[in-house]
């Protein structure tokens, strides 16, 4: 089957175009490269624009016969989407909706989304479930839930099936070592850590740790990308099968510490990595984890690389052979 992988030069639509591959499927990828890079798009055709070019849309659809849509792109800074709000509505909702404009013209019916766990806002109880609140507490995770409110409406109104996935925090890389995560600026913790194994940073930012967790730090929930690969092509399964879509949380249903991952990536580079404890950042909540029953459920999903050991190590795989990254 072809499948458009919008965002498919990025960090996880990357990694999702060489599962597919590897599952019989052809990933036609769209993107722009405002974040991606050209080097990880290897896998099927390529077209280089804007999701929001209604004309590239229309070839795209006419020269492909697009069985589903797994949508990536987005801009996923939650701090920038404080001060500069309207680029993440104009992009994430806006353009999104061009999509799916699209889509429905081609008579397209089925849609994978890159949601988030930003959607919640606040956790009212660990680990979070699907029907928790949803309360988003920045632009960022407005657009998230914008997106999946316009998902609802299109399926009752064009039948446009989707399937909603909210991941947690993205890890790791390709265990092959061909595919890792490049972002600029960086601002995940796990990169963040193996720069600074690399010498690349002076050390290691710990904002907080009088926070009340073990060790004083934030827990976060870490998802291998193969894993989140492997729950998009259940999903896309599901819709090809002709079953409802929905929403799901993607999450390891276990919380590690940033202590926890700045022990473990001393251990797996052997490199001291000093840390710098900070100020807490403002809306950071102590504890982000969420319950995944209902893909394992439903989707017949099950983490395999959930251990933070596997998880680092895939990760410090990339970060040692690629130390600038993409160089891009
Ligand atoms: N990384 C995480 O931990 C995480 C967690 C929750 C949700 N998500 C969501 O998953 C998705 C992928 O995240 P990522 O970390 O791979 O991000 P990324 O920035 O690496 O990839 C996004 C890709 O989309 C492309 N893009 C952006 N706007 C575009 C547009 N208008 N037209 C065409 N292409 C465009 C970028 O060039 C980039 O290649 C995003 O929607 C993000 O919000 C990520």
């Amino acid at each position: 089957m072809k499948i458009l992988v919008v965002g498919g030069a990025g960090y996880i639509g990357s990694h999702m175009c060489k599962f597919l591959a590897a599952h019989d499927h052809v990933p036609v990828v769209l993107d722009n490269l405002v974040c991606g890079h050209r080097q990880a798009v290897k896998w099927g055709p390529f077209f280089e624009g804007p999701m929001e070019d209604r004309g590239l849309l229309r070839r795209i659809f006419s020269e492909h016969e697009i069985a589903c849509v797994m949508h990536f792109a987005a801009f996923c800074y939650v701090g920038e989407s404080m001060t500069a709000p309207a680029k993440y509505y104009r992009n994430n909702v806006a353009a999104t909706l061009t999509l799916l404009e699209a889509m429905v013209e081609a008579e397209i019916q089925g849609f994978i989304f890159s949601s988030s766990c930003a959607t919640y806002g606040e956790p009212e109880k660990i680990p979070i479930p699907e029907d928790h609140p949803l309360n988003p507490i920045n632009p960022y995770g407005r657009t998230k839930l914008m997106v999946e409110q316009i998902l609802a409406d299109f399926r009752r109104a064009y039948g446009l099936e989707s399937v909603c996935l909210r991941y947690f925090n993205a890890a790791g890389a390709d265990p092959d070592g061909e595919l890792g995560e490049d972002h600029d600026p960086e601002t995940h913790l796990i990169p963040l850590v193996l720069q600074t194994a690399l010498g690349q940073r002076p050390h290691i930012d710990v904002f907080g740790d009088d926070y009340p967790t073990k060790d004083g730090t934030c827990i976060r929930d870490y998802i291998h990308i193969q894993d989140l690969a492997q729950a998009h092509l259940a999903a896309l399964e599901r819709l090809l099968d002709g079953k409802p879509g929905g929403v799901f949380n993607l999450g390891n249903g276990e919380g590690f510490s940033v202590r926890d991952v700045i022990e473990v990536a001393r251990k797996a580079t052997g490199a001291p990595i000093p840390e710098k404890v900070t100020p807490r950042r403002p809306g950071d909540p102590a504890v982000l984890v969420g319950s995944s029953e209902k893909a394992r459920q439903e989707l017949g999903w099950k983490p395999r690389f959930a251990d933070l050991e596997t998880i680092i190590e895939t990760a410090w795989k990339w970060h040692r052979a690629h130390p600038t990254g993409y160089g891009d």
